[in-house]
């Protein structure tokens, strides 16, 4: 085994890691990470630390859960990848029943990718290739909201657009139309609260709005359901939601809700569309479907659209999309494996257990003075770190509190990454109520020293 030391060298000198300003992580000492084993994650030096970030928001289980482990082996037995173009496959058959066993009883036909941000854009595609094979091709806008994230490809950073991550490519990204995102502890401008029915209201106004006047061009309004994750754990007012789907029903556009963050199980629902009882035309799923353990995505659709893409050849009607890896064996193996422990574990109840026991503990942390604002949803939880709390003044970015924050953390044997100046939350969903007062104590240490 080479030491730390060797690898973090060849990591500096070859790798360029994704969302990471390179030039300060040359210059520090990165964890090295060699293994896992349930809810820590071992690293180069055998130092132990929780997962509180769950691998990026995908783990569900842990980490070298025997169950999945061995239908990734009993599948690598048979065959690790055959190609969806031209030819069927075992698993990925067995997963497409399985999911549409639990999926919005709207939906029934998956169409298998391996990222969130290629699930989304598939989406896209989808919708807009839905209208013109209904013979309205001028529907081919999409309406979007402030602050959304559905991905870094092309098509993804124009319906999520971040202007810290994006602006590079703007002159790139196709025209969206957007809506604001209704976000009630910075809706008011000056600081003051706001009531959330009343921003509810108004954002669905302003939803309005836009389709009063675009719907004849607007092919699908994208939302990220219940919770905006990567602006800062946003949580929509009760009803933003099912007003978004009626919205959609009332000017005759799509809605896609991109479950990528929010599916299987995170926000105390299989999916979080149905606390709002919402039924999608199109739904994005990914991280979580594997159980976190490999690349996995799926963009689901009603009959009535899949309906549309049936005729000959030569009327063009085709789907003409895929990937070398669409639907592959081992992965879908994996999901398999992770939707038995779903059933075996009865975990999506248990999500809303655990989470009504995680509010209780972070009422621990509320009255700290650098805490804004406490968003929980399930075991998504972001905590919004300010300099000054009565007027919500956020810290100067430069300070870089959030991350310095969670760099302090990790003395706790713990890992969590923020979003700005928003801690985040995200414990696997299996992860022991033990282990999440853990993490919780760490992080209300490190904030009560700033
Ligand atoms: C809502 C949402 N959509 C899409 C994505 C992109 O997923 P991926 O990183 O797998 O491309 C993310 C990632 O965080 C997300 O939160």
């Amino acid at each position: 085994m080479p030491t730390t030391q060797t690898l973090r060298d060849l990591d500096k000198k070859y790798l360029w890691h994704p969302f990471t300003h390179m030039q300060q992580w040359l210059a520090d000492d990165p964890l090295v990470i060699i293994a896992g084993d349930g809810m820590e994650l071992i690293d180069s030096d055998g130092q132990r630390y929780l997962d509180g970030v769950s691998s990026l928001w995908c783990n569900v289980h842990g980490h070298r859960v025997a169950e999945i482990d061995q239908a990734i082996r009993d599948q690598l037995d048979k065959i690790a990848h055959s190609t969806m173009l031209g030819l069927a496959s075992q698993p990925a058959i067995e997963l497409a029943a399985r999911l549409m066993s639990i999926v919005p009883n709207n939906l029934s036909r998956i169409f298998y990718s391996d990222a969130g941000a290629t699930a989304a854009e598939i989406a896209f595609k989808l919708a807009v290739q839905y209208w013109h094979n209904r013979g309205r091709g001028e529907k081919n806008q999409f309406i979007g909201l402030t602050e959304a994230y559905h991905g870094d490809t092309t098509g993804s950073m124009s319906v999520g657009r971040t202007t810290a991550f994006h602006r590079p490519y703007f002159p790139l990204l196709f025209q969206v139309h957007f809506a604001p995102t209704p976000f009630v502890y910075r809706f008011n401008g000056d600081g003051s609260a706001a009531d959330a029915q009343q921003v509810r209201d108004a954002c669905l106004n302003q939803m309005r709005q836009i389709l009063q006047q675009h719907h004849q061009n607007i092919a699908a309004v994208c939302v990220e359901p219940i919770v905006q994750g990567a602006a800062g754990m946003i949580i929509q007012p009760t009803g933003y939601l099912a007003g978004v789907r009626a919205l959609c029903d009332e000017y005759d556009v799509l809605l896609i809700c991109d479950e990528v963050a929010t599916g299987f199980g995170r926000t105390g629902r299989m999916f979080a569309c149905e606390h709002e009882q919402v039924q999608p035309d199109l739904m994005c799923v990914a991280k979580g479907i594997t159980g976190g353990y490999l690349p996995l995505a799926a963009t689901f659709a009603t009959d009535e659209i899949f309906q549309t893409f049936l005729g000959q050849p030569e009327e063009g009607r085709t789907f003409y999309h895929g990937h070398t890896y669409t639907g592959n064996p081992l992965a879908c193996a994996a999901a398999l494996a992770s939707l038995d422990l779903f059933a075996k574990h009865d975990l999506v109840n248990q999500v809303q257990h655990k989470a009504s026991i995680l509010t209780k503990m972070l009422q621990e942390i509320s009255p700290l003075q650098p805490v804004g604002e406490i968003r929980q949803k399930g075991l998504m939880v972001g905590i919004e770190l300010v300099a000054d709390r009565a007027a919500k003044k956020p810290f100067d970015p430069r300070q870089r509190v959030g991350a310095q924050v969670c760099t302090a953390i990790r003395r706790h044997g713990v890992i969590i990454r923020p979003l700005g100046d928003t801690l985040v939350l995200m414990p696997p969903l299996a992860m022991p109520i033990d282990d999440l007062q853990r993490i919780v104590d760490a992080v209300k240490l490190e904030i009560s020293r700033l």
